[in-house]
C-alpha cells in the first residue's frame, strides 16, 4: 500500500458508491469531528473509512519527522479525553524522549465508569479511527506494537476492532514497512474482565501483562517505564479519534472549536431524567444549560431538575444556579466537579443526593482494587457513614467525620480512584449540606426515598 493506491481506493469506491447515510439524529448544536462517520459508513468496511479520507492522515504523517507530527499534536491543545485532561502531546514527547528497544502504544477502551457510554460508540461506530489514531501515536513515539484494552461487556466493539485489524492487514496498512517506509505496526485486542480499576492506566498494564489489576505507584510514568517496563503512551479513545483530524487539518483548524485551554470538541454521555439521553459531539465550552434543555431536550414529563453529576463517581453535584457554567477541562473544578470523560447524569426531584452519593461510593468500595489501605478500608468506611445518614443511625459529628476521612483518602491514597472516590461527598457537601443536616437531625429526606430504617433494627 502507498497513498497512490490508497487514493485509488478512495476514487474507485466513491465512482460506485457515491452516497453514504444521512447522519442520523445530529443536534444543530453538535460539531463532530469523532463521529463524524458515526452511523454513516459501515464500520466493518475498511474502504468506506478510506473514502471519507480515511488513513490519509497517517499517510501524512509518515512523510513528516516524528517531531514535527508531535508538534502538531502539542500545537492543537489535545487533551486526554480519559478524565484527566493531560496534554496529548507532550505526553507523546515524553514517550519518544525515552530510548528504548521497544515501545507501546496502548488504546484505553475499558470505559467502566456509570453513566459514560461514549467510548463504545466511537468504537462500534467507526473503529477504523482508533487505529489510524494508534498508528499516528505509534510511529510518533517510535512504538512497533499497540494494544487496544476494551472491556468484555462490548462484544460488538471488540468484534468490530477485529474486523478493523484484519482488513487493515489484508490491505497492508498495518503490518511492516507500511507505506513502503521502514515503520511497522502491530495491534492486539485485550478484553478486560469487568473492573473499573483495570482502566486505570497502570492497573490496566498490569492487565495486559497477565497479572491481577493493581495500581501501581507513580513515578515511574509509563512513559518512561509502562507495559512491561517499556516506555508507553496509552491514550483513551476519544483522545486517539482526535489525532487524524489534527494531522489532515491541521492544529489551528482543531483549536478554531471549543475554549482557550479546551480545545476541539468533546463527546457527552447525558442520561437520567431527561428527555433525549444519548451520545453528543459539541464543542468545549457548552454550558450546562444548553446540555441539559438542548441537547437532553429538557427534563422528563412530571420531571423537574434536582442536581446534575458530572465526572460520575469521582465527579461533583451541579445545581441549578451551576447551570449557566461552560463545561470543558477546568471551568466546573472551582465548584467542586469536573468535567471528567464526559458522563453526565441528571436527577430529579425524586433523588435523594446522599443516596446517589451513597451508590457512587459503595461502586468505589466494591471497585477498589485493595492494594492501598486508604482505598481499600476507607472507600468502605466512607459508604458506611453515609449509609448511617440514610439508615437514621447517624449524628452530627458524621459530618466531621466524612470530610476528615474524606480528605486522608483523597490525599494518601495510590491512585485516581481512592483519590477521586471523595470528590462527591465534598461537593454535596458544599451544596446540600442542609439536606444532610434534614436527614441526621429530622430523619426526613425531601425525595422521600431514604427509609432511615436502621434506628428500626436498633431499637
Ligand atoms: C479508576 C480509574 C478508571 C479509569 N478508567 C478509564 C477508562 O475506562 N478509560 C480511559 O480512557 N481512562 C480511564 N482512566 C484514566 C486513565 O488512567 C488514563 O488517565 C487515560 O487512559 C489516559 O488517556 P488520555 O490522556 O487520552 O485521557 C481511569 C482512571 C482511574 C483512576
Amino acid at each position: 500500500m502507498n497513498i497512490t493506491e490508497l487514493t485509488k481506493i478512495k476514487s474507485d469506491y466513491l465512482a460506485t458508491n457515491p452516497i453514504f447515510n444521512e447522519p442520523k439524529n445530529v443536534h444543530p448544536l453538535e460539531h463532530r469531528i469523532v463521529l463524524k462517520n458515526y452511523q454513516i459508513i459501515n464500520p466493518e468496511e475498511i474502504v468506506e473509512y478510506i473514502s471519507k479520507d480515511g488513513y490519509f492522515a497517517f499517510s501524512k504523517a509518515i512523510t513528516m519527522s516524528q517531531s514535527e507530527v508531535i508538534e502538531m499534536i502539542i500545537q492543537s491543545n489535545l487533551r486526554g479525553r480519559g478524565g484527566v485532561g493531560f496534554p496529548t502531546g507532550l505526553k507523546w514527547k515524553f514517550t519518544l524522549a525515552n530510548e528504548s528497544d521497544e515501545k507501546y502504544v496502548i488504546c484505553n477502551a475499558d470505559e467502566g465508569e456509570p453513566g459514560t457510554f461514549m467510548d463504545r460508540h466511537i468504537l462500534e461506530g467507526d473503529p477504523h479511527s482508533i487505529i489510524e489514531g494508534m498508528m499516528i501515536a505509534g510511529y510518533a513515539i517510535g512504538a512497533s506494537k499497540g494494544y487496544i484494552y476494551v472491556r468484555a461487556e462490548y462484544p460488538l466493539a471488540a468484534k468490530r476492532l477485529q474486523i478493523a485489524i484484519d482488513q487493515a492487514k489484508d490491505l497492508h496498512i498495518l503490518g511492516t514497512n507500511i507505506f513502503e517506509t521502514k515503520f511497522s505496526f502491530e495491534i492486539e485486542i485485550r478484553l478486560g474482565a469487568g473492573a473499573f480499576i483495570c482502566g486505570e492506566e497502570t492497573a490496566l498494564m498490569e492487565s495486559i501483562e497477565g497479572k491481577r489489576g493493581l495500581s501501581r505507584n507513580k513515578p515511574p510514568f509509563p512513559a518512561e517505564n509502562g507495559l512491561f517496563g517499556k516506555p508507553t503512551v496509552i491514550n483513551n479513545v476519544e483522545t486517539l479519534a482526535n489525532v487524524p483530524f489534527i494531522l489532515l487539518h491541521g492544529p489551528d483548524k482543531y483549536k478554531e472549536l471549543g475554549t482557550e485551554k479546551s480545545s476541539g470538541t468533546k463527546v457527552f454521555s447525558l442520561s437520567g431524567k431527561i428527555k433525549n439521553g444519548g451520545i453528543y459531539e459539541v464543542p468545549m465550552g457548552i454550558t450546562l444549560n444548553e446540555i441539559i434543555y438542548k441537547l437532553g431536550g429538557g427534563m422528563k414529563e412530571g420531571s423537574q431538575f434536582h442536581f446534575a453529576f458530572s465526572g460520575g463517581p469521582s465527579g461533583g453535584v451541579l445545581r441549578e444556579e451551576h447551570l449557566h457554567l461552560k463545561v470543558d477541562f477546568d471551568s466546573l473544578i472551582p465548584f467542586d466537579s469536573i468535567m471528567g470523560s464526559g458522563g453526565i447524569i441528571i436527577f430529579d426531584q425524586n433523588d435523594c443526593v446522599i443516596d446517589t452519593i451513597k451508590l457512587f461510593m459503595e461502586f468505589n468500595k466494591e471497585e477498589s482494587c485493595g492494594k492501598c489501605t486508604p482505598c481499600r478500608e476507607g472507600t468502605g468506611i466512607l459508604f458506611d457513614m453515609l449509609d448511617d445518614i440514610t439508615g437514621g443511625t447517624a449524628n452530627l459529628d458524621t459530618i466531621d467525620a466524612l470530610k476528615y476521612l474524606g480528605r486522608m483518602v483523597q490525599t494518601s491514597s495510590l491512585c485516581g480512584l481512592g483519590q477521586a472516590a471523595p470528590n462527591p461527598i465534598f461537593s454535596t457537601l458544599r451544596y446540600f449540606k442542609d439536606e444532610f443536616v434534614k436527614h441526621i437531625e429530622h430523619k426526613s429526606c425531601s425525595a422521600g426515598i431514604c427509609t432511615f430504617d436502621k434506628v428500626m433494627e436498633e431499637e
